[in-house]
């Protein structure tokens, strides 16, 4: 198996221009199928997520050329309507392209994508208002297959605020006949950069980025371009990392309003924390403050995918943090991998008690998923020692080189 190597203790230092972000270009490789001609999407980060969804893509017909960060894909002509199991097994976000699907061929199949080590991750409210918009779903408890002779607008009132089932409504809903009124609409900066590239597209949108999106279907479409904005969660991660091992970083090409409650809580950690629109700069002297409560929500709360890796960082506090996790609930897994690496951590239900250690200690240690893959690494940043961190895929989903970034703010770790 693969495992990645960290030798810890040597402090970050300087500069590095952060990959694209995964959960903004996934969904909008779905829209892509929605117009019948080429997108070209750029700062296109080079991950395995990336990879499954080109496979997906190519599977349905979607002709794509992908080289140096620049993806082109041609939709002229999408003929197959079914997403293979092997795909929705490695990427359980290959569900998004049920709306996109639906919406331009007028049928999609796919299967559940099943619980995963976060949790439980039902799509019952993808399915629900995808419904609404006219859409028949057969579902056998396994393969779920979709046909609407005819998508029209509906109004849906989210019970939770799901990034996904949004994404799914919003490819729908451009393709749909008439006004669809998303309420209770996630808010996540990737909701707003979809939005953002389907107006570019020549969709029309109104809302992006608040609790309602208004969408009227059926305008024409057009050829795009579009570059992919810095990924948040990569970013506060290799800030975590800064903070862990002490140091001094500037990230580049990233969007920082889009991370106001990351950097804050850096900052209320004792961290120096500056920014200017694209870019953020982190200097710690290992010296954590304890957090009393941080707590995950919907953007634009504390996010659910920056939970692991603060948790690495409050493993070094100087006293007790709670975290409390409301959207996965298998996501304090985490501190179980934690404590082999001497950190002391005990979870309750959705809480997580985090009582700080001065120094944690290299271990071999396993990532459950992508983002405590990546919290294992900003622990071990700051560890005494050699960590190896065995991670049967995770990480490269979401991180196209974790080992060669690190490197170059001056860390140890290699695959
Ligand atoms: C997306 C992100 C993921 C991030 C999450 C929350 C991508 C590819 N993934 O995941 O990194 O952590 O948003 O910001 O963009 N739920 C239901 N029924 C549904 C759908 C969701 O009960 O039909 C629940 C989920 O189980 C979870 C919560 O809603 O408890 C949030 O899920 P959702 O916002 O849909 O997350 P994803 O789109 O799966």
């Amino acid at each position: 198996m693969d495992s990645l190597k960290v030798q810890g203790g040597y402090p970050l230092r300087g500069e590095l221009k952060v990959q694209g972000s995964k959960n903004t270009v996934l969904p909008i490789m779905a829209a892509a199928v929605l117009y019948k001609g080429v997108t070209v999407l750029t700062n296109v980060p080079m991950i395995q997520d990336v990879y499954c969804m080109i496979h997906i893509l190519e599977a349905v017909g979607v002709r794509i050329i992908f080289t140096d960060h620049c993806l082109a894909l041609d939709a002229s002509e999408v003929r197959a309507a079914e997403i293979p199991l092997e795909d929705v097994k490695k990427m359980r976000s290959s569900i998004m392209l049920l709306g996109a699907l639906l919406g331009r061929l007028g049928e999609a199949a796919t299967s559940y994508p099943g619980g995963c080590s976060i949790g439980s991750r039902p799509i019952d409210i993808h399915l629900e208002s995808l419904r609404a918009m006219g859409a028949e779903i057969r579902d056998d408890g396994s393969r779920i297959r979709a046909c609407a002779g005819k998508l029209h607008g509906a109004r849906i009132a989210l019970r939770f605020p799901s990034v996904g089932a949004t994404e799914n409504i919003l490819l729908a809903a451009v393709m749909a006949e008439g006004v669809t009124v998303i309420e209770n609409a996630a808010r996540e900066p990737e909701i707003t950069e979809l939005c953002l590239f389907l107006q570019k597209m020549g969709a029309r949108i109104a809302g992006a980025g608040t609790g309602t999106i208004r969408i009227r279907g059926q305008s024409p479409l057009r050829e795009t371009g579009y570059q992919i904005p810095g990924d948040r969660i990569v970013a506060g991660t290799y800030l975590a990392a800064a903070a862990a091992a002490g140091g001094d970083v500037r990230l580049t090409g990233i969007y920082t309003p889009y991370m106001t409650a990351v950097l804050d809580a850096f900052r209320r950690c004792g961290c120096q924390v500056s920014w200017d629109r694209e870019a953020a700069c982190l200097r710690s002297e290992r010296r954590i403050q304890p957090l009393s409560l941080v707590s995950t929500r919907p953007y634009p709360g504390f996010p659910t995918d920056m939970q692991s890796p603060l948790m690495a960082v409050l493993a070094y506090g100087d006293g007790v943090s709670v975290i409390e996790e409301n959207i996965f609930e298998g996501r304090l897994d985490c501190g179980i991998q934690l404590r082999r690496m001497g950190a002391d951590i005990r979870v309750e239900g959705s809480r997580a008690w985090i009582s700080g250690k001065k120094e944690l200690y290299g271990a071999c240690v396993e990532a459950g998923d992508l983002r405590a893959g990546a919290a294992l690494a900003v622990a071990a940043a700051g560890a005494q020692g050699m960590t190896s961190i065995a991670d049967p895929g995770h990480i490269r989903r979401g991180y196209e080189a974790i080992d060669r970034d690190l490197r170059m703010l001056g860390g140890k770790i290699w695959w």
